[in-house]
């Protein structure tokens, strides 16, 4: 693709648009914010915009989208920035599209059990106003309290909770989403059943930000459950811990979350909150169980059975959380773990799936594979979707073994997830940092229709270019 370099003419139709106090330049933003535009989540890459626009309405950002189109200029949309596959770094510069200011709630219809927001209000923040009035979004990333609903769309979001509810994917019933061209189109209706045509909703979930820009989006919600156990239970053996996980719903239970930790996920974990935690010597892995429900003679009926699934294995003493703030740390703890991860060093993660039974052999594999090209993984997740965050630690490793000796490792873990039934990632997406390793997951001929689909929304391929596949053979 050729793009065209912002010129002074731009900036000044820009500042027409969103007013100069919402065009930031290198030269005119104050240097450490301006930074932090070409910031993600992700390792520690950097690219710089050439301009940050932060547009307030549906209007501007179809009058920005209309000038980029006709002038080839890269539009890079972002959220909060705590994306962790790249998907909101300007890699070819140009515009970085920042939703910060679609910020508000517009709606909670409690009628209908549904919510109209914009994509820049933060998760946590919509989780906590539908709760106030009895009702219940699920889907809850560990950056929920920063991260915005936009970009959990465009990554096709998970989190703990997925297990039994989903990912955002299955909450979203309608987008009002922005085209290159500047129309400006509602994807589908505000109903519970779609059968009109081709699903461009679901097209737009997970579409990284390289079709169209959401400017709105009507979300299903459900009842708040009103009660949850939460249970940590200690395992001396990691692959027990990781076949547990698969007996507990063969024993007719559906927690509302199944977490993996490591020894050292957990322990590192705890250690950068200042959470004090006591792991005996012969720990070598946790379960994070959590139960929720309407009826809590119902939730100790079914954590009865959980416990009598865990007799099969060798646990040590499992710790029910008998308190809110208890419950708050456990939660906090698991969290944490990539922020903890991070603190600790430099990091690739990467976010294998398999289908749940398959989790001991892919942990299995993904060792194996570590021990053979020497490198140290730290490894949790959200063991109930088979979703395994494979942390490998960048420690003392070598520029060249970094950015190059890994690739074959890390195809080779891949290859394991597809062999198993899975894929490459689960809710991180691809954006630049799985991009190399698609061929593993997908076929030619489905990146052939990934690449028609683009060249249809997005004729000059101006949208996140050099995200989730190449837009021609290579
Ligand atoms: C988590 C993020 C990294 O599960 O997906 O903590
Ligand atoms: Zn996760």
């Amino acid at each position: 693709m050729q793009f065209n370099a912002l010129t002074p003419e731009l900036v000044s139709a820009f500042e027409g648009i969103v007013s100069p106090a919402h065009v930031l330049t290198a030269a005119t933003a104050e240097a450490q914010q301006y930074e932090t535009y070409g910031r993600d989540h992700t390792e520690d890459f950097h690219f710089a915009p050439d301009v940050v626009l932060r547009p307030g309405s549906v209007e501007e950002v179809s009058a920005i989208m209309r000038l980029c189109h006709e002038h080839r200029v890269p539009v890079t949309a972002r959220g909060a920035g705590t994306g962790l596959s790249g998907g909101a770094l300007p890699i070819h510069h140009g515009v970085v599209l920042s939703m910060e200011r679609f910020n508000k709630i517009l709606q909670i219809d409690e009628r209908n059990l549904q919510a109209t927001v914009e994509p820049g209000v933060v998760t946590e923040a919509f989780q906590n106003a539908v709760k106030e009035v009895g009702l219940f979004y699920p889907p809850d990333p560990a950056s929920k309290g920063s991260c915005f609903l936009g970009g959990n769309l465009s990554q096709s979001s998970g989190g703990p909770k997925a297990v039994k509810y989903g990912t955002t994917r299955d909450y979203v019933l309608n987008l009002q989403v922005v085209l290159p061209t500047g129309d400006i189109i509602w994807t589908g209706a505000n109903t519970l059943k779609y059968a009109t045509g081709y699903n461009l909703t679901q097209l737009m979930v997970g579409s990284e930000g390289t079709l169209g820009i959401i400017t709105k989006a009507v979300f299903r919600l459900l009842p708040y459950p009103q009660h949850n156990l939460l249970m940590l239970v200690p395992f001396r053996q990691e692959a027990q811990a990781a076949e547990a996980v698969s007996a507990v719903f063969r024993a007719g239970i559906i927690p509302s979350g199944m977490e993996f930790m490591e020894r050292e996920a957990i322990a590192w974990s705890s250690d950068y909150l200042k959470i004090p935690l006591t792991l005996p010597e012969d720990i070598t892995a946790h379960l994070l169980i959590e139960l929720d429900g309407q009826d809590l003679d119902e939730l100790y009926k079914e954590a009865e059975q959980v416990y009598g699934v865990l007799e099969n294995y060798d646990v040590d003493e499992i710790l029910l959380a008998d308190t809110a703030a208890q419950k708050d740390d456990l939660w906090k703890i698991r969290r944490n773990i990539g922020n903890s991860v991070r603190y600790n060093s430099v990091y690739k993660e990467e976010d294998t799936v398999v289908p749940r039974a398959e989790l001991p052999t892919l942990l299995k594999g993904v060792k194996e594979i570590g021990a053979r090209y020497g490198f140290k993984s730290v490894c949790y997740g959200h063991a109930g979707d088979g979703n395994l965050h494979v942390n490998i630690i960048r420690g003392t490793l070598t520029d060249e073994q970094w950015n190059v000796g890994l690739r074959q490792p890390i195809s080779e873990i891949f290859e394991l997830c597809v062999k198993l039934g899975g894929t490459i990632s689960g809710e991180h997406g691809i954006g630049l940092v799985q991009k190399p390793f698609m061929h593993i997951a997908l076929k030619e001929a489905n990146l052939n229709l990934m690449r028609g689909i683009k060249q249809v929304f997005d004729p000059h391929g101006i949208l996140n270019p050099g995200k989730i596949f190449e837009p021609t053979v290579a």
